[in-house]
């Protein structure tokens, strides 16, 4: 979350007013919604990104925000509520090894093997900068793309991040780390109030399609996947919530597909069924 001076000063007269005890209730009802567990320690984390919203409701303290969360019928604050808890930090091209290996190795398997239905998901695909490198890369990769159905499924928890993505916007900084062919191949610049701005053009737009999904409820789709992105996700749940969410992984994959995990994240010390390639890296047999 960007802060500026205002909302510093305002979260830190909020965090003197997070007891445990309100603390305790943030993080139960985020835990039971969407698996994030807040540990101790993160209270001045859940103040930080709570202001803005107690700030618009005129409120006081976590304490009132709580009352106020419980008295609405909808779950339209519950929501809001997660867009502020949930750590959206993404990059195009994060953790670049993974994309090597979905052009060096996964593809060609695919390719080889006849395979003309490609099927990805992101599963936690934030302001879309991993579903778009997806896209662009093996868009890019295929021998005559248009021979092949493929499409890529980019879901999120929050709602916010998601508008974002659909919006398929970046500012210059951040598609420095797009191969420079395909920037140029798949994305449009043009000056906007001095500044470059670079949109995903529509044949790698028409590829995705981006949707809220909360990881911890049913899921609607049936599979099979051959690629599951979930990178930088699972490291905000405990060791059950990860291992039934792997389990749910490996029976959405199509055999011989591959799930990638983040760089911090690993499925060691899970119990699992899938076949280990390399760290990160894990194959359906
Ligand atoms: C740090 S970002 C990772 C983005 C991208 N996968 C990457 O590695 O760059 C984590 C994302 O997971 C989402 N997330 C957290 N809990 C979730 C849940 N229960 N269901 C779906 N998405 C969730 C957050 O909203 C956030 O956008």
């Amino acid at each position: 979350m960007k802060s500026n001076t205002k909302e510093k000063e305002h979260s830190s007269q909020i965090s003197e007013k997070v007891s445990d005890s309100d603390f305790r209730k943030v993080a139960e009802l985020v835990k039971s919604l969407a698996g994030i567990n807040l540990t101790d320690g993160k209270q001045e984390l859940v103040s930080a990104r709570l202001a803005k919203r107690l700030r618009a409701l005129h409120l006081n303290s976590i304490g009132e925000y709580l009352i106020f969360v419980r008295e609405q019928k909808s779950q339209d604050e519950l929501v809001t509520m997660l867009d502020a808890i949930s750590t959206n930090l993404t990059s195009f091209w994060r953790e670049s090894d993974h994309f090597d290996y979905v052009v060096e190795k996964a593809l060609p398997k695919m390719v080889q093997k006849g395979q003309t239905t490609i099927r990805a998901w992101s599963a936690g695909c934030s302001t879309g900068e991993e579903p778009y490198g997806l896209g662009m890369l093996i868009h890019g990769n295929l021998p005559n793309p248009g021979r092949f159905d493929f499409k890529i499924l980019a879901t999120d928890l929050s709602t916010k991040v998601l508008d974002t993505a659909k919006r398929g916007r970046y500012g210059e900084d951040r598609v420095k780390s797009i191969p420079p062919e395909l920037l140029n191949k798949y994305m449009t610049r043009e000056k906007h109030d001095g500044a470059f701005i670079y949109s995903v053009e529509s044949v790698i737009r028409n590829l995705i399609s981006f949707n809220r999904l909360n990881l911890m409820e049913s899921w609607p789709m049936k599979g099979p996947f051959d690629l599951i992105f979930c990178r930088n996700v699972m490291i905000y749940f405990d060791k059950p919530t990860q291992t039934k969410l792997i389990h749910r992984y490996f029976d959405l994959l199509r055999s011989g597909g591959t799930l990638f995990v983040g760089h911090s994240e690993s499925l060691a010390g899970i119990q699992n069924p899938f076949k280990y390639i390399r760290p990160t890296i894990y194959e359906k047999p």
